[in-house]
């Protein structure tokens, strides 16, 4: 008999093919995220789960009595109860690789809006507010040949690198749990200590993934040691920021801007202070949201659920959960 798979996300036709040649699947198929009391119920014949973001913790795998691997369509799963799963034996995949190029993309379009207030100037355009002798009001930042200073040089962070140093000619600093001689070499990338890199960068580029060591990483002093003329970028987990100190480093004018693609809330509240500021750039998390790279995170997220619950070593199980 073929095994049970729950799909809790929105998955192309080809992924849902796919599935079909080798599990017997249901799916959610509501408008919106899928009700938490209703993904319990699904689950409950489940030997498998593909999902995108639905917290895996105690509760749901005590209702989940089949359950055998959790099949996360994203990079990130902080969403992860590790311990628990590693408690009940759950085999946890995600979606490294496919998605690095365009989320990289997104932190260069991050970057280049902050810097050079592309939203807001786009804004005083299209309301009339531009007039002959405009000069300097509208002057931003320049980007080429600053530095970046990029604060976890994973597959993303180089993939960042890359374009800035390639693309833009800007220097590479890099903090990151372990040296990577790699990186060191392709980008000329100089290792730092944390404090070195906010003093010295132009632009700080965030990618560490949140886990409870990396919660509130960034704060008041971190925002202080920042230059005035300083931008700040995150699009790896909101709650990695204090959004408080952000939001006072803002209004005080001791960086010069931020571009935010995560917040510490999804979706951001639409009164929260932060959207009220003129030098923050926001996106609904969107650093993999295009067609080509969602539909190839759906199929490795189908493959990898698929092996591991067929008995074969799926390829991408998330570090803290392999054997
Ligand atoms: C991920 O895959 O973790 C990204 O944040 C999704 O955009």
């Amino acid at each position: 008999m073929k095994p049970h798979v729950y799909v809790a996300c929105k998955i192309p036709d080809e992924t849902e093919s796919y599935l079909a040649k080798h599990v017997q699947y249901r799916k959610w198929e509501g408008p919106g995220a899928i009700p938490y009391e209703v993904l319990l119920e699904e689950l409950a014949e489940a030997d498998g789960l593909l999902t995108s973001g639905n917290k895996i913790g105690l509760e749901l795998l005590s209702r989940a009595p089949k359950l055998k691997a959790v099949s996360t369509m994203s990079v990130g799963y902080n969403h992860f109860d590790l311990d628990a799963m590693k408690e009940r034996g759950i085999i946890g995949t995600h979606t490294p690789n496919v998605l690095d190029d365009t989320v990289a993309d997104l932190i260069l379009a991050l970057m280049l809006a902050v810097c050079r207030r592309v939203p807001e100037l786009d804004t005083y355009v299209k309301q009339g507010q531009w007039k002959k002798g405009d000069n300097d009001v509208l002057f931003g930042l320049d980007m080429h040949h600053k530095k970046l200073g990029i604060i976890g040089m994973g597959r993303i962070g180089e993939a960042v690198a890359q374009r800035a140093h390639f693309g833009f000619g800007m220097d590479i600093v890099y903090h990151n749990r372990h040296r990577k001689p790699d990186a060191e070499h392709k980008f000329g990338a100089k290792y730092a200590e944390m404090n070195d890199l906010l003093h010295e960068a132009d632009f700080v580029v965030l990618m560490t993934p949140l886990t409870p060591q990396t919660r509130h990483l960034f704060g008041r002093n971190e925002f202080a040691q920042m230059k005035p003329t300083g931008i700040f970028i995150n699009a790896s987990r909101g709650p990695v920021v204090d959004e408080e100190a952000l939001t006072e480093a803002l209004q005080q004018g001791q960086i010069f801007g931020a571009g935010l693609d995560v917040f510490e809330r999804e979706p951001v509240q639409p009164d929260h202070t932060l959207l009220q500021l003129q030098n923050v750039v926001t996106l609904p998390h969107i650093g993999s949201a295009t067609a080509q790279t969602r539909n190839d995170m759906a199929m490795l997220a189908a493959e990898n659920l698929v092996s591991a619950l067929l008995g074969a070593d799926p390829q991408n199980v998330v570090p803290e959960l392999r054997k």
